[in-house]
């Protein structure tokens, strides 16, 4: 059963990356736009909606991971001081929800200012938790080890 923490563990661990990367690209695109003439295309849709979804994965994944060591009595973050296991979860579900309402407030924004700015706005909020939430003290990269 420890090999399915180490999956759980190194699969959260990369799809890390992914929502980073996600986050800043979903920011590039939605930056673009403000204060310019742009058509709020398909594209930059899709940035908001990939950013979300990365986010979405990675709370099933801390869930799994979560539920996994509670069945095994083990604390998450051992070592660590006690709230930082509340602070992480709570943070993490925070920047999905703020990635959630971005994506489905951009949907219904009248106009291509109002979308590229409700994009940023969300984006740079759930982006900020994200960064707050990661452990930096735990390793970059882990390959199922
Ligand atoms: C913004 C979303 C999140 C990010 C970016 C994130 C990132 C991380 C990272 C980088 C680690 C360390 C991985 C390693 O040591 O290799 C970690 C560990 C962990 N995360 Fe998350 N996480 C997020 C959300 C969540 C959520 C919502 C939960 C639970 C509901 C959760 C539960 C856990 C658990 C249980 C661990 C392992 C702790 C341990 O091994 O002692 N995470 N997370």
């Amino acid at each position: 059963m420890a090999t399915l923490y180490v999956i759980l563990l190194t699969l959260h661990n990369l799809v890390r990356w992914l929502v980073l990367l996600a986050g800043v690209w979903a920011l590039l695109r939605s930056f673009r736009g403000v204060g310019g003439v742009q058509t709020f295309t398909s594209t930059d849709r899709g940035a908001v909606a990939m950013f979300m979804s990365s986010l979405h994965l990675q709370v099933v994944l801390g869930l799994l991971l979560f539920a996994y060591l509670g069945m095994q009595h083990v604390p998450a973050f051992a070592g660590a001081r006690p709230s930082f296991q509340w602070e992480h979860v709570g943070l993490g579900l925070l920047a999905a929800v703020f990635a959630t309402l971005g994506n489905a407030l951009t949907k219904r924004a009248a106009g291509n200012q109002a979308k590229f700015r409700t994009a940023a706005l969300w984006t740079v909020l759930s982006l900020v938790t994200v960064l707050l939430a990661i452990p930096w003290w735990r390793p970059l990269l882990r390959l199922f080890a």
